[in-house]
Protein backbone atom coordinates (compact mmCIF):
# COMPACT_ATOMS: atom_id res chain seq x y z
CA UNK A 1 0.00 0.00 0.00
CA UNK A 2 1.34 3.23 -0.89
CA UNK A 3 1.97 5.91 2.09
CA UNK A 4 -0.04 8.95 3.23
CA UNK A 5 0.82 11.92 1.93
CA UNK A 6 2.01 14.48 4.29
CA UNK A 7 2.47 18.48 3.60
CA UNK A 8 3.47 21.27 5.24
CA UNK A 9 4.95 24.92 4.21
CA UNK A 10 6.48 27.79 5.98
CA UNK A 11 6.58 31.42 4.91
CA UNK A 12 9.59 32.98 4.07
CA UNK A 13 9.73 36.32 6.77
CA UNK A 14 12.79 36.38 8.42
CA UNK A 15 14.50 34.29 11.15
CA UNK A 16 12.22 31.31 12.85
CA UNK A 17 11.33 31.20 16.13
CA UNK A 18 10.71 28.41 18.84
CA UNK A 19 6.99 28.63 18.08
CA UNK A 20 7.82 27.57 14.29
CA UNK A 21 10.04 24.92 15.83
CA UNK A 22 8.14 23.50 18.78
CA UNK A 23 5.15 23.65 16.47
CA UNK A 24 5.44 22.68 12.98
CA UNK A 25 9.40 21.86 11.87
CA UNK A 26 10.24 19.78 14.54
CA UNK A 27 7.50 17.85 13.89
CA UNK A 28 8.30 17.92 10.53
CA UNK A 29 11.36 16.11 10.96
CA UNK A 30 10.06 13.60 13.03
CA UNK A 31 7.32 12.51 10.96
CA UNK A 32 9.89 12.77 8.31
CA UNK A 33 11.81 10.49 9.72
CA UNK A 34 9.20 8.17 11.18
CA UNK A 35 9.19 7.12 7.43
CA UNK A 36 5.37 6.76 7.57
CA UNK A 37 4.80 9.21 5.27
CA UNK A 38 5.13 10.28 1.68
CA UNK A 39 6.52 14.15 2.63
CA UNK A 40 6.46 17.55 1.01
CA UNK A 41 8.12 20.45 2.78
CA UNK A 42 7.61 23.84 1.11
CA UNK A 43 8.81 27.38 1.37
CA UNK A 44 5.13 29.60 0.99
CA UNK A 45 6.65 32.58 -0.67
CA UNK A 46 3.48 33.53 -2.44
CA UNK A 47 1.80 33.69 0.71
CA UNK A 48 4.67 35.81 2.05
CA UNK A 49 4.03 39.02 -0.94
CA UNK A 50 1.00 39.62 1.67
CA UNK A 51 3.80 41.05 3.87
CA UNK A 52 5.60 44.23 2.72
CA UNK A 53 8.78 42.89 1.36
CA UNK A 54 12.07 44.04 -0.68
CA UNK A 55 13.16 41.82 -3.65
CA UNK A 56 16.49 41.80 -2.06
CA UNK A 57 15.83 40.78 1.19
CA UNK A 58 13.08 38.26 -0.01
CA UNK A 59 15.50 36.05 -2.27
CA UNK A 60 17.65 35.93 0.95
CA UNK A 61 14.70 34.93 3.18
CA UNK A 62 13.48 32.42 1.07
CA UNK A 63 17.83 30.96 0.96
CA UNK A 64 17.75 31.31 4.61
CA UNK A 65 14.72 29.48 5.29
CA UNK A 66 16.02 26.80 2.70
CA UNK A 67 18.95 26.67 4.97
CA UNK A 68 17.05 26.51 8.35
CA UNK A 69 14.83 23.41 6.75
CA UNK A 70 18.07 21.42 6.12
CA UNK A 71 20.26 22.47 9.23
CA UNK A 72 16.52 21.45 11.28
CA UNK A 73 16.74 17.96 9.42
CA UNK A 74 14.78 17.89 6.81
CA UNK A 75 17.00 15.31 3.80
CA UNK A 76 15.98 16.30 0.07
CA UNK A 77 16.47 12.12 -0.27
CA UNK A 78 13.47 11.51 2.14
CA UNK A 79 11.45 14.54 1.30
CA UNK A 80 10.57 16.77 -1.69
CA UNK A 81 11.16 20.26 -0.70
CA UNK A 82 10.12 23.09 -2.89
CA UNK A 83 9.15 26.56 -3.59
CA UNK A 84 5.63 27.19 -3.88
CA UNK A 85 6.00 30.21 -6.49
CA UNK A 86 8.51 27.24 -8.83
CA UNK A 87 4.47 25.06 -8.98
CA UNK A 88 2.02 27.52 -11.20
CA UNK A 89 -0.78 25.46 -10.03
CA UNK A 90 -0.81 26.87 -6.55
CA UNK A 91 -1.46 29.69 -7.81
CA UNK A 92 -4.13 28.38 -10.67
CA UNK A 93 -5.75 26.14 -8.29
CA UNK A 94 -5.96 29.31 -5.70
CA UNK A 95 -7.92 31.28 -8.49
CA UNK A 96 -10.73 28.17 -8.85
CA UNK A 97 -11.05 27.91 -5.23
CA UNK A 98 -11.49 31.71 -4.75
CA UNK A 99 -14.15 31.17 -7.20
CA UNK A 100 -15.62 28.41 -4.78
CA UNK A 101 -15.30 30.86 -1.32
CA UNK A 102 -18.11 33.01 0.17
CA UNK A 103 -16.45 36.71 0.89
CA UNK A 104 -18.08 36.21 4.75
CA UNK A 105 -15.60 32.85 5.43
CA UNK A 106 -12.59 34.78 4.15
CA UNK A 107 -13.41 37.86 6.43
CA UNK A 108 -14.56 35.78 9.34
CA UNK A 109 -10.74 34.21 9.72
CA UNK A 110 -8.85 35.50 12.69
CA UNK A 111 -5.74 35.87 11.05
CA UNK A 112 -7.13 38.02 8.29
CA UNK A 113 -9.08 40.20 11.08
CA UNK A 114 -5.74 40.74 13.38
CA UNK A 115 -3.91 41.25 9.85
CA UNK A 116 -6.52 44.23 8.30
CA UNK A 117 -7.11 45.76 12.11
CA UNK A 118 -3.26 46.26 12.43
CA UNK A 119 -2.56 47.55 8.40
CA UNK A 120 -5.77 49.53 8.35
CA UNK A 121 -3.87 51.34 5.23
CA UNK A 122 -2.48 48.83 3.59
CA UNK A 123 -4.90 45.51 3.52
CA UNK A 124 -4.63 43.92 0.71
CA UNK A 125 -6.61 41.38 -1.32
CA UNK A 126 -4.13 38.59 -1.12
CA UNK A 127 -4.54 39.17 2.89
CA UNK A 128 -8.06 38.11 2.20
CA UNK A 129 -7.98 35.40 -0.05
CA UNK A 130 -4.75 34.10 1.34
CA UNK A 131 -6.64 30.81 2.94
CA UNK A 132 -7.90 29.69 -0.32
CA UNK A 133 -4.10 29.68 -1.92
CA UNK A 134 -3.53 27.56 1.09
CA UNK A 135 -6.24 24.53 0.73
CA UNK A 136 -4.78 24.68 -2.69
CA UNK A 137 -1.51 24.09 -1.41
CA UNK A 138 -2.73 21.28 0.44
CA UNK A 139 -5.26 20.07 -2.01
CA UNK A 140 -3.18 19.83 -4.83
CA UNK A 141 -0.93 16.97 -3.36
CA UNK A 142 -3.76 15.08 -1.85
CA UNK A 143 -2.35 15.64 1.31
CA UNK A 144 -4.06 13.33 3.93
CA UNK A 145 -2.04 15.09 6.88
CA UNK A 146 -0.69 18.64 7.53
CA UNK A 147 1.40 19.34 10.48
CA UNK A 148 0.95 23.12 11.73
CA UNK A 149 0.71 24.96 14.59
CA UNK A 150 -2.50 25.72 16.25
CA UNK A 151 -2.93 29.23 14.30
CA UNK A 152 -3.40 27.43 11.14
CA UNK A 153 -6.21 25.17 12.29
CA UNK A 154 -9.13 27.32 10.75
CA UNK A 155 -7.16 27.74 7.64
CA UNK A 156 -7.35 23.75 7.56
CA UNK A 157 -10.90 23.94 7.89
CA UNK A 158 -11.43 25.72 5.00
CA UNK A 159 -9.12 23.74 3.01
CA UNK A 160 -11.40 20.63 4.40
CA UNK A 161 -14.57 22.21 3.49
CA UNK A 162 -13.35 23.39 -0.06
CA UNK A 163 -12.19 19.83 -1.02
CA UNK A 164 -15.87 18.22 0.24
CA UNK A 165 -17.57 21.14 -1.51
CA UNK A 166 -15.35 20.39 -4.56
CA UNK A 167 -16.02 16.48 -4.26
CA UNK A 168 -19.96 17.57 -4.13
CA UNK A 169 -20.26 19.90 -6.77
CA UNK A 170 -17.97 18.28 -9.30
CA UNK A 171 -17.60 14.78 -8.38
CA UNK A 172 -14.63 12.81 -6.03
CA UNK A 173 -11.22 14.85 -6.60
CA UNK A 174 -9.82 15.89 -3.63
CA UNK A 175 -8.84 14.18 -0.09
CA UNK A 176 -9.86 15.81 2.96
CA UNK A 177 -6.91 16.85 5.31
CA UNK A 178 -6.28 16.12 8.73
CA UNK A 179 -4.19 18.27 11.00
CA UNK A 180 -1.60 16.77 13.24
CA UNK A 181 -1.01 18.92 15.99
CA UNK A 182 2.70 19.10 18.34
CA UNK A 183 1.87 19.16 22.25
CA UNK A 184 3.39 22.69 22.13
CA UNK A 185 0.70 24.14 19.42
CA UNK A 186 0.77 27.57 20.43
CA UNK A 187 3.60 28.89 22.35
CA UNK A 188 3.58 32.06 23.75
CA UNK A 189 5.59 35.19 23.78
CA UNK A 190 8.34 35.31 26.37
CA UNK A 191 7.60 38.88 27.39
CA UNK A 192 3.77 38.98 27.21
CA UNK A 193 2.74 35.19 27.64
CA UNK A 194 -0.29 35.76 27.35
CA UNK A 195 0.18 36.34 23.50
CA UNK A 196 1.09 34.03 21.10
CA UNK A 197 4.53 34.29 19.84
CA UNK A 198 5.13 36.16 16.96
CA UNK A 199 7.73 37.35 14.46
CA UNK A 200 5.75 41.09 14.80
CA UNK A 201 7.20 41.05 17.92
CA UNK A 202 10.61 40.14 17.95
CA UNK A 203 11.51 40.92 21.79
CA UNK A 204 9.02 37.97 23.18
CA UNK A 205 10.91 35.52 20.39
CA UNK A 206 13.80 33.07 21.26
CA UNK A 207 15.25 32.48 17.09
CA UNK A 208 16.49 29.25 16.34
CA UNK A 209 20.19 31.17 15.85
CA UNK A 210 20.07 33.35 18.40
CA UNK A 211 23.75 33.01 20.14
CA UNK A 212 23.77 31.72 23.67
CA UNK A 213 24.42 35.37 24.93
CA UNK A 214 21.78 36.18 23.68
CA UNK A 215 19.81 33.18 24.62
CA UNK A 216 20.59 33.72 27.98
CA UNK A 217 19.64 37.37 28.14
CA UNK A 218 16.23 36.97 26.92
CA UNK A 219 15.66 34.00 28.80
CA UNK A 220 17.07 36.28 32.42
CA UNK A 221 14.72 38.96 31.16
CA UNK A 222 11.04 36.52 30.70
CA UNK A 223 8.10 37.64 32.10
CA UNK A 224 7.29 35.18 35.04
CA UNK A 225 4.68 35.80 37.79
CA UNK A 226 4.66 36.80 40.78
CA UNK A 227 5.32 33.98 43.70
CA UNK A 228 7.94 31.72 43.11
CA UNK A 229 6.78 28.49 42.58
CA UNK A 230 7.68 26.08 39.33
CA UNK A 231 4.94 24.56 38.30
CA UNK A 232 2.26 24.33 35.28
CA UNK A 233 -0.89 26.71 35.51
CA UNK A 234 -1.77 28.44 32.88
CA UNK A 235 -4.35 30.49 33.76
CA UNK A 236 -2.27 32.08 36.71
CA UNK A 237 1.47 31.04 35.79
CA UNK A 238 1.03 31.60 32.09
CA UNK A 239 5.01 33.19 32.10
CA UNK A 240 6.55 30.13 33.94
CA UNK A 241 3.59 27.47 32.57
CA UNK A 242 5.22 28.68 28.84
CA UNK A 243 8.70 28.43 29.53
CA UNK A 244 7.88 25.00 31.46
CA UNK A 245 6.26 23.79 28.19
CA UNK A 246 9.67 24.76 26.22
CA UNK A 247 12.20 23.49 28.51
CA UNK A 248 9.58 19.92 28.52
CA UNK A 249 8.95 19.98 24.71
CA UNK A 250 13.11 20.27 24.14
CA UNK A 251 14.25 17.85 27.05
CA UNK A 252 11.66 15.50 26.37
CA UNK A 253 11.01 15.39 30.05
CA UNK A 254 7.56 15.47 31.43
CA UNK A 255 6.00 18.47 32.85
CA UNK A 256 5.48 16.74 36.32
CA UNK A 257 9.38 15.41 36.44
CA UNK A 258 10.27 18.78 35.73
CA UNK A 259 8.04 20.17 38.66
CA UNK A 260 9.35 17.88 41.13
CA UNK A 261 12.87 18.75 39.70
CA UNK A 262 12.41 22.14 40.20
CA UNK A 263 10.65 21.77 43.76
CA UNK A 264 12.14 24.59 46.48
CA UNK A 265 14.26 26.27 43.39
CA UNK A 266 13.73 29.66 42.21
CA UNK A 267 12.78 30.89 38.93
CA UNK A 268 16.31 32.56 38.31
CA UNK A 269 17.71 28.86 38.69
CA UNK A 270 15.35 27.37 36.19
CA UNK A 271 16.29 29.92 33.96
CA UNK A 272 19.43 29.47 33.68
CA UNK A 273 19.01 26.38 33.18
CA UNK A 274 16.70 26.48 30.51
CA UNK A 275 19.07 28.83 28.77
CA UNK A 276 21.62 26.25 28.77
CA UNK A 277 19.77 23.66 27.60
CA UNK A 278 17.93 25.96 24.69
CA UNK A 279 21.77 27.28 23.67
CA UNK A 280 22.95 23.21 23.50
CA UNK A 281 20.44 22.25 22.07
CA UNK A 282 20.42 24.66 18.77
CA UNK A 283 23.95 24.21 18.64
CA UNK A 284 24.17 21.91 15.99
CA UNK A 285 21.84 23.59 13.90
CA UNK A 286 23.66 27.12 14.40
CA UNK A 287 26.77 25.31 13.03
CA UNK A 288 24.94 24.24 9.77
CA UNK A 289 23.03 26.80 9.13
CA UNK A 290 25.99 29.59 8.99
CA UNK A 291 27.61 26.61 6.62
CA UNK A 292 24.70 26.36 4.56
CA UNK A 293 24.27 30.00 4.06
CA UNK A 294 28.18 29.83 2.70
CA UNK A 295 27.20 28.93 -0.73
CA UNK A 296 23.44 29.05 -2.27
CA UNK A 297 24.42 26.85 -4.99
CA UNK A 298 22.91 23.89 -2.74
CA UNK A 299 20.28 25.54 -1.29
CA UNK A 300 19.08 26.24 -4.71
CA UNK A 301 19.80 22.98 -6.59
CA UNK A 302 17.43 21.37 -3.83
CA UNK A 303 14.76 23.61 -4.24
CA UNK A 304 15.00 23.71 -7.96
CA UNK A 305 15.22 19.73 -7.67
CA UNK A 306 11.75 19.43 -5.41
CA UNK A 307 9.75 22.02 -7.05
CA UNK A 308 10.58 19.76 -10.84
CA UNK A 309 8.82 16.86 -9.19
CA UNK A 310 6.03 19.01 -7.05
CA UNK A 311 5.41 20.36 -10.72
CA UNK A 312 4.98 16.67 -12.29
CA UNK A 313 2.08 16.19 -9.18
CA UNK A 314 0.63 19.35 -9.10
CA UNK A 315 -0.23 19.71 -12.84
CA UNK A 316 -1.33 16.40 -12.89
CA UNK A 317 -3.77 17.31 -10.60
CA UNK A 318 -4.55 20.53 -11.97
CA UNK A 319 -5.32 19.19 -15.26
CA UNK A 320 -7.91 16.44 -13.61
CA UNK A 321 -9.37 19.92 -11.63
CA UNK A 322 -10.00 21.18 -15.25
CA UNK A 323 -11.66 18.60 -16.27
CA UNK A 324 -13.88 17.86 -14.14
CA UNK A 325 -15.11 21.74 -14.17
CA UNK A 326 -15.33 21.67 -17.83
CA UNK A 327 -12.63 24.06 -18.85
CA UNK A 328 -10.52 21.65 -20.50
CA UNK A 329 -10.73 21.44 -24.52
P1 LIG B 1 3.80 30.55 9.40
O1 LIG B 1 4.89 30.77 8.42
O2 LIG B 1 3.21 31.74 10.08
O3 LIG B 1 4.29 29.56 10.56
C1 LIG B 1 4.92 28.34 10.26
C2 LIG B 1 4.45 27.26 11.22
O4 LIG B 1 4.76 27.62 12.57
C3 LIG B 1 3.60 27.51 13.38
N1 LIG B 1 3.65 28.53 14.44
C4 LIG B 1 3.54 28.26 15.75
N2 LIG B 1 3.36 27.09 16.41
C5 LIG B 1 3.30 27.15 17.77
N3 LIG B 1 3.43 28.31 18.47
C6 LIG B 1 3.62 29.50 17.85
N4 LIG B 1 3.74 30.61 18.54
C7 LIG B 1 3.68 29.50 16.42
N5 LIG B 1 3.85 30.48 15.48
C8 LIG B 1 3.83 29.86 14.29
C9 LIG B 1 2.44 27.78 12.41
O5 LIG B 1 1.22 27.28 12.92
C10 LIG B 1 2.92 27.06 11.17
O6 LIG B 1 2.62 25.68 11.23
N6 LIG B 1 -0.12 29.84 6.44
C11 LIG B 1 1.05 29.20 6.97
C12 LIG B 1 1.99 28.67 5.91
C13 LIG B 1 1.33 27.81 4.90
C14 LIG B 1 0.94 26.44 5.07
C15 LIG B 1 0.35 26.07 3.83
C16 LIG B 1 1.02 25.56 6.13
C17 LIG B 1 1.00 28.19 3.64
N7 LIG B 1 0.40 27.13 2.97
C18 LIG B 1 -0.14 24.77 3.64
C19 LIG B 1 0.52 24.24 5.92
C20 LIG B 1 -0.05 23.88 4.68
C21 LIG B 1 1.80 30.21 7.82
O7 LIG B 1 1.68 31.39 7.63
O8 LIG B 1 2.65 29.68 8.74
Amino acid sequence: MSKPILISGIQPTGRLHIGNYLGALKNFVELQNSGKYKCYFFIADLHSLTESFSPAEKHKQILELAADYIAAGLNPKKSTIFLQSQVSAHAELAWIFETLTSLGELKRMTQFKEKSEKEKERVNAGLLTYPALMASDILLYDAAFVPVGEDQLQHLELARTLARKFNKRFGKTFVEPKPILTESPRVMSITHPKKKMAKSEPSGCLFLDDSPQEIKAKISRAVTDSGSEIKLDPAKKAGISNLLRIYSSLSGERIPMLEKKYTGKNYSEFKRDLAELVADYFSVFRKKKKQLQTTHYQLQTILKSGSAKASQIAEKKTHEVKKKIGIEI
